[in-house]
């Protein structure tokens, strides 16, 4: 949540185009306000504004600042409106210093009393600003030339919370200080530029050197060099290539990232099953040697963790599982030992209440198996195993293809448990990964073809509902609640998931004509039921959308049917079946006149409790 982004070049340019254009693609992760401050011949230039970045630079021509050194921030509001004064970049009472900062400083509340108290004048509603005055105080009793950096780390002492900053002052003008903890921050590396942002995208078009920069490190960057020390010792920057192109984090015309994203499932897919093979033997082997397991995921990677539930649980019958929303961890902590396996399921590998889960796990001797998009983020890094999605940069804030990625990693995972427990040939396995590895690309490549001017129909027919239902029983509930959760967030549609059965015990008392029941009902052992359950909601003149397979009865009795090809392996279906049910969800938020690439209230890293 909140973007964050900081670039100092030997140039003679000026930063505030490129900080502009970094800013637009770290938008995802908050656009209720956005601010830019560079420094000039030793004075601070600073714009902002509540409303996304359009708006704003309309009425404030970022690109117009001068100076080669400078940073950006785009906010997801959490102490203080979304107001001009509580935008980022924030300053100190001279404007000497300017920060900004993604995560949550938990003590702000005392330290402003203290600073207040001190003579300083809060202009800000927010926790941020007393890191701009703390710095100022610090730095009043600091000279010579690491004067910035020493009051930096003084101010960095007295603060807890979560926190990615980065920090400009005039007394040091040339440079730009960092600091993370439980927030992310990425380095960028070129000749006589860097740069340090909260996601990759962000300086994708200009270099693919990066290095992470880990949970309590601090850094300085001057146009040249990159200095990092954690716990006052230098830290040897560990340089990686970005593996992602510049183009894959553009919209390549499509007019939305959210349905370039789900154009891009077939390719995402295929790359996603060619996996790391020992990762996979390796997490195989964890899964085996615990005595239990548990499923850690929020939101979305939730519905791809339940999926995964379904699939482990069939093979591994003896051994208790258990999906758990991350932010409800502490209820079932008391479950989880040095025999526990934690498999955490986090598309930007970031998100503090999967991070709190495992931070408690590991110290209870947990191991921890991961699956994230981002390579090198926080989950992965905390993990004993790391796999990875191979979707590319996720920028829509609605996960599409990151979430059938991460239910096309389980399946496999669940295919390697498969191997080792059935006793399969070799030969025979290989055969079998490899009709998977194809069959899963290609369906979904066929599921998008021959589905989408259908939902954008569908989206059109059911815009006007404010309310609609999604059902399925057994191991396709997680579809059901994945179509729910794209519906609600993008298009504010009201939707609900549950299990078919659960019907007549209350939900079916506010069917009405025309409420849409969405049915979720592949050709499996689910099927009959699923259709008497369909039946009793079209008797109460629900209009029924089913989610099948052509045989299926529920298709003549149904209002529209979604068809999808059959799959050799049941292990598919939550794949194919879930693609129909963003693109509706997608269709219907672009006709009722929504950003789906920025929902409301929603920010794509959920980096607070
Ligand atoms: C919904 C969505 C969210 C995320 C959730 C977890 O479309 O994207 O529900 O799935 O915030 O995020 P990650 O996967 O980054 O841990």
């Amino acid at each position: 949540m909140c973007g964050i982004i900081a670039i100092t070049t030997r140039k003679k340019t000026n930063v505030s185009k490129m900080i502009t254009s970094g800013l637009k693609r770290l938008e995802y992760r908050g656009y209720d306000s956005v601010g830019i401050a560079t420094i000039n011949e030793g004075q601070i230039q600073i714009m902002k504004d509540a409303g996304t970045i359009d708006q704003v630079t309309r009425k404030y021509p970022f690109e117009t600042l001068q100076g080669s050194t400078g940073i950006g921030h785009t906010r997801w509001a959490t102490h203080g409106p979304p107001t001009k004064i509580n935008a980022h970049p924030h300053a100190d009472c001279s404007n000497s210093l300017m920060v900004v900062h993604n995560g949550i400083i938990d003590n702000y509340l005392s330290l402003r009393k203290e600073l207040k108290k001190q003579g300083h004048i809060f202009t800000s509603e927010t926790d941020t600003e007393v890191l701009a005055h703390l710095i100022e105080e610090e730095f009043k009793s600091e000279e010579g030339p690491d004067a910035v950096i020493r009051a930096f780390k003084k101010a960095l002492a007295k603060i807890e919370g979560t926190y990615a900053i980065t920090l400009i002052h005039t007394a040091d003008p040339t440079k730009i200080f960092l600091a993370r903890k439980d927030s992310p921050l990425v380095i960028g590396v070129q000749d006589d530029t860097k740069f340090a942002a909260s996601d990759i995208p962000a300086f994708l078009e200009y270099t693919k050197n990066a290095i992470v920069l880990k949970n309590g490190e601090v850094a300085t960057l001057t146009p040249e060099a990159v200095y990092i020390e954690k716990n006052g010792f230098r830290v040897q920057p560990k340089p990686f290539i970005v593996s992602w192109t510049a183009e894959s984090a553009q919209k390549s015309g499509y007019p939305h990232f959210m349905l370039k994203e789900i154009h891009e499932q077939p390719i995402a897919l295929q790359n996603t099953l060619s996996v790391n093979i020992n990762a996979i033997e390796e997490a195989t082997k964890q899964i085996f040697e615990a005595d239990k397991i548990i499923l850690l995921a929020a939101g979305t990677s939730y519905h791809a963790a339940l999926t995964g539930y379904y699939q482990f649980q069939r093979l591994l019958s003896k051994k208790p599982i258990y999906p758990i929303i991350a932010s409800e961890y502490d209820t079932y902590q008391q479950l989880v030992d040095e025999n526990t396996c934690i498999l955490a399921v986090s598309q930007s590998g970031e998100t503090l209440d999967v991070m709190k889960g495992l931070t408690s796990a590991r110290k209870a001797g947990a191991k921890i198996i991961s699956i994230a998009n981002v390579i090198d983020s926080s989950i992965p890094r905390l993990s004993k195993v790391s796999l990875y999605t191979k979707a590319g940069p996720e920028i829509g804030v609605a996960a599409t293809k990151t979430h059938t990625t991460q239910v096309a990693l389980l399946a496999r995972l669940a295919l390697q448990l498969e191997y080792s427990l059935e006793g399969w040939l070799e030969k025979e396995f290989s055969s079998i990964i490899s009709n998977f590895s194809a069959e899963v690309p290609s369906i979904a490549r066929a599921v998008i073809t021959q589905n989408e001017l259908k939902s954008k129909q569908l989206a059109a027919h059911i815009s006007n509902q404010n309310h609609s239902y999604f059902l399925a029983r057994g191991r396709n509930l997680p579809i059901a609640m994945e179509g729910a959760l794209k519906l609600k967030e993008i298009s504010y549609i009201h939707a609900e998931a549950f299990p078919a059965g659960e019907s007549k015990h209350g939900p079916i008392a506010i069917v009405e004509p025309n409420f849409p029941v969405f049915v979720i009902s592949p050709k499996d052992e689910t099927g009959k039921k699923m259709l008497s359950n369909s039946e009793e909601m079209k008797a109460r003149g629900g209009y029924i959308v089913s989610i099948t397979h052509k045989d299926q009865e529920v298709v003549k009795r149904s209002d529209q049917s979604f068809l999808i090809p059959e799959s050799s392996s049941h292990l598919v279906t939550p794949i194919s079946y879930v693609i129909p049910l963003q693109m509706i969800s997608y269709y219907a938020a672009v006709h009722r006149g929504f950003d789906p690439d920025k929902p409301k209230n929603l920010a794509k890293t959920v980096t607070v409790e």
